[in-house]
């Protein structure tokens, strides 16, 4: 038996409660069915400022009547310190993942990405801090890695950042490490590279890549690469984010806590690559799509590789990822032909 499946059974065992911030984004609500399904009791904390009702809606639908009993749901916005020590009483372990993701979006208003993303995290540390949380496990990001060019990522080395959106996501793990040698809190940031999944949002400016194309794909619309198609990406299935959200929370190990992981597949897969396995699991799905890439500018702001180093999670966390990129595709396809039909 894995670590992952001993603490599976063991959380059934002995429900915890738990803390997940941007409950009803994408990671959130994913992490929200998983742990609603471990019989775990859950707070809920978002300001739906680009989650949705429908991902809350689509949760209760899939777990039992007690286990919604379960979930408690605070709307509320982590910018209020008043708000994030609401959300953080008596609960055992916190998610943190209320931020506005997006690069593009951080271009344009950073002055609101600031806010959310470094504010909002050091409200939720100070929260948390004072409630005495069992463990704190935050979203970092491979944003981080900036302009450094070394392939793959690993954890030590770093370079500059490349965007608004990067410069938050640093300074959270710089207010993460100087909160543990302050006051002794203990957190851990896991360095998301790429997730994608089910009820990642499909519309809308920000949209991410792979629910992006599968929305041009099933309307039949023209997908457009940015760049020359080969820039590449670790793409990571949100089952593999989810089992690394859930050892980081509970581990004991004092040496693998105050750390940072990156959280990813250690895969490469480049747009071209991504658009032909997308075409792929969506014929799976009974649609052909016919329609070659358009390709257009690099976009401002975009690393050209990112593939992560993943040896320091296995070690410390027993991470093992379950789905690389094609398997999670196609598990996820299904979910936008219906959002879309
Ligand atoms: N999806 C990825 O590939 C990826 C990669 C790296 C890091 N991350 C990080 O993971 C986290 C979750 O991302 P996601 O993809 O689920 O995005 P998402 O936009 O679907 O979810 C974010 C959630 O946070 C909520 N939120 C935003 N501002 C808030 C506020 N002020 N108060 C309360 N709630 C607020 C939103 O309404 C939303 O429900 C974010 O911190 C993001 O930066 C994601």
């Amino acid at each position: 038996m894995t670590r992952y499946e001993q603490l599976l059974d063991s959380l059934q065992v002995s429900p915890k409660t738990w803390l997940i911030t941007g409950v009803a984004g994408f990671i959130g609500s994913n992490l929200l069915e998983v742990l609603l399904c471990l019989n775990q009791r859950v707070v809920g904390l978002d300001n739906f400022a680009t989650g949705h009702q429908r991902n809350l809606d689509e949760v209760k639908s899939t777990v039992s009547t007690d286990q919604w009993a379960n979930f408690s749901f605070i709307q509320g916005d982590v910018k209020v310190l008043e708000d994030c020590h609401k959300a953080c009483d008596s609960v055992d372990y916190v998610l943190h993942q209320a931020a506005l993701g997006s690069v593009p979006r951080s271009l344009n208003d950073p002055i609101t990405t600031n806010s959310t993303n470094i504010d909002g995290f050091l409200n939720m540390l100070v929260a948390a801090r004072d409630a005495k949380v069992k463990s704190f496990t935050y979203a970092a990001s491979s944003s981080t890695y900036g302009d450094h060019p070394g392939l793959p990522k690993v954890e030590d080395i770093i370079g500059k950042p490349l965007s608004p959106y990067a410069v938050t996501k640093y300074v959270n793990e710089l207010y993460a490490d100087v909160f543990a040698k302050c006051y002794g809190f203990d957190t851990i940031g896991l360095r998301y590279f790429n997730v994608f999944g089910k009820r990642q949002d499909p519309e809308g400016a920000y949209a991410a890549v792979i629910p992006k194309w599968a929305a041009s794909m099933i309307k039949n619309d023209d997908v457009f690469i940015n760049g020359d198609g080969q820039t590449s990406r670790d793409f990571c299935f949100i089952e593999n984010t989810i089992q690394a959200n859930l050892l980081a929370a509970t581990t004991t190990d004092s040496a693998s806590r105050n750390q940072v992981y990156n959280v990813a597949v250690s895969g490469r897969t480049d747009l071209n690559m991504l658009f032909r396995s997308l075409r792929e699991a969506l014929a799976k799905n009974g649609i052909n799509y016919d329609k070659t890439p358009v390709y257009r500018d690099f976009r401002a702001g975009d690393v050209r590789h990112s593939q992560a180093d993943i040896s320091k999670i296995k070690k410390h966390l027993q991470y093992e990822p379950r789905f690389d990129i094609i398997e999670g595709v196609e598990k996820a396809m299904p979910w936008y032909v219906r959002f879309f039909n």
